[in-house]
């Protein structure tokens, strides 16, 4: 789907897209274009009695008399002081779904906002934004597909904002095409099956971003062994495919100033090891490396828009499989920060990829803070759904500032308690510590609770993606399947309070 900016004008053919704003109100653009049909926009917003100019109601008008164009969409706006980027963003989505499913090819919307809306956002951010949430629903992961008929396939092909910005509006775009682009980069890499995407295969992903500017690292198994990675080479060794860690780094800050420090859980398939996992549903454990991915396309959009920051990125990449080298329930195990661990399930290896990782980052990077993210257990999604993710941290402004990012991003975070209460649970009769707690009581905050043990004082969050990193419903942004929720999220994060001075 191609984008792009201009000035007010009818188009010439396709669909044109005006806004009502509620309680029925029409935009200057509306009016002149009901005007032009002879007062088709009003009779029709007069027949449809359930229209109310909300944000995500539209009408649509095919065919209208006396204009060129296919179709004219009425789309609701909500009211004008609650109109935000957000709201801009899901009407640009729930636009491409629905022309999508009427088979349109070319749309111009006039985004006409008048002066009430304009006061808060600039016409430059409101066509940027709406394109923004365009681009981000038109995602398609359809590379498998040999088969699909023509009606199966996106019919949109060009998007034309038109607003008082004009072409302006293409700087602003600018920024918000490349989160997209990371975004579509994340999915890409998440919803791509085992057989392709393995540690091997997603180090090289990781490793390709160099053209980027990033400096990537990729350490190798012997390499891992060496430094003692224990936790982590035990969740891999039952597998064909071997390990991988992988560092990125954007240095775009202050030479010398510590960078903060994103680590991502990328088991690239989770079978749950000897405590094998049901059949059903297997095959959602392919997504179990979004941790990694959202990491991987977080460095990627930081390098891409030169942030002004110093970060890095460690995502610890390994297959989880049953086998004779497996390992198996009551092992013990070391793990680089030299604490042992009594792996009494070998289906919560996450937290033992996340345990080396973490150490490996900050005893090497000493980072002024660390955010993990993981899809760690089943358990956030018996808490929270698919609505939220789980946060846990060490540190209430960093745990604040993540929810705020979260909430202006509509990637919403819900934060639960860490207590030395449930750490006692994962004390450990034979090791230091073990993996599970023995009960089903609190698994996310357990599982939690583990990867705390492996972080010093630094300023740590968690974030429990498991309810989050894959949709099975669409959403005005975010079409079903992988989300790479939490790419967008960092990235508001990062610009928000690391970037400045
Ligand atoms: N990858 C899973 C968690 C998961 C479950 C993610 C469902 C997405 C959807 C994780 O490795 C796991 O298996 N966790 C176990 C932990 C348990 C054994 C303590 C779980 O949640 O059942
Ligand atoms: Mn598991
Ligand atoms: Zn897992």
């Amino acid at each position: 789907m191609k984008v792009s900016f201009a000035e007010f004008a009818l188009p010439p053919a396709g669909a044109v897209v005006v806004g009502a704003w509620e309680d029925r109100v029409l935009t200057d653009a509306a009016r002149r274009l009901d005007e032009e049909t002879g007062g088709a926009v009003s009779r029709a917003v007069a027949a449809s009695p359930r229209f109310h100019g909300k944000k995500n109601e539209l009408i649509a008008i095919v065919g209208p008399a006396k204009l060129a164009t296919s179709r004219i969409i009425v789309a609701g706006l909500g009211k004008p002081e609650a109109l935000d980027a957000r709201v801009l963003q899901d009407l640009g989505g729930a636009l491409v779904a629905h022309l999508n499913t009427a088979g349109e090819s070319e749309a111009t919307v006039a985004l006409d906002l008048g002066d009430a809306a304009t006061a808060k956002l600039k016409p430059a951010e409101a066509a940027a934004n709406l394109a923004f949430g365009a681009r981000l629903r038109a995602y398609r992961f359809d590379k498998y597909r040999t088969t699909q008929k023509p009606e199966q396939k996106p019919s949109l092909t060009a998007l034309t904002v038109a607003s008082a910005a004009g072409g302006g509006a293409k700087e602003v775009y600018r920024a918000l095409n490349a989160a997209a682009e990371a975004v579509a980069f994340t999915r890409d890499l998440v919803s791509e099956p085992a057989n392709t995407i393995y540690p091997e295969t997603l180090a090289a992903q990781a490793a390709a971003l160099q053209e980027l500017g990033l400096a990537v690292e990729v350490l190798d198994e012997a390499r891992m062994r060496q430094l003692g990675m224990g936790a982590i080479l035990s969740v891999g060794q039952g597998s064909a495919r071997p390990p991988r860690m992988v560092v990125m780094q954007h240095n775009g800050g202050a030479a010398g100033s510590p960078p903060i420090a994103f680590i991502g859980k990328g088991v690239t398939f989770d079978t749950g090891g000897i405590s094998i996992k049901p059949a059903a549903g297997m095959g959602e454990m392919k997504w179990d490396m979004a941790g990694a991915g959202v990491v991987i396309g977080l460095m990627r959009l930081l390098a891409a828009r030169k942030a002004r920051v110093n970060a890095v990125g460690v995502v610890g990449l390994v297959e989880n499989m049953p086998s004779g080298t497996a390992t198996r329930p009551g092992d013990i195990v070391r793990s680089l920060s030299g604490q042992t661990i009594e792996v009494l399930n070998t289906d919560a290896e996450g937290r033992l990829v996340l345990a080396d990782a973490l150490w490996y980052c900050q005893d090497r990077f000493k980072p002024q803070l660390m955010i993990d993210l993981a899809t760690l257990t089943g358990a956030i999604v018996v808490a929270l759904g698919h609505d939220h993710a789980g946060l846990f941290s060490n540190n209430d402004e960093l745990a604040e500032r993540l929810v705020a990012a979260g909430n202006a991003v509509g990637e919403k975070l819900w934060r639960l308690p860490l207590a030395d209460s449930y750490d006692r649970a994962i004390d450990s009769d034979a090791a230091d510590v073990k993996n599970i707690a023995g009960d089903r009581a609190a698994g996310s905050i357990i599982g939690a609770q583990f990867v705390q043990r492996f972080v010093n004082k630094v300023p740590w969050a968690h974030l429990d993606i498991a309810g989050v990193a894959w949709s099975k419903k669409d959403a005005p942004t975010v079409p079903k399947g992988a989300t790479a929720f939490g790419v967008r999220l960092l990235d508001r994060f990062v610009a928000e309070h690391y970037e400045k001075g």
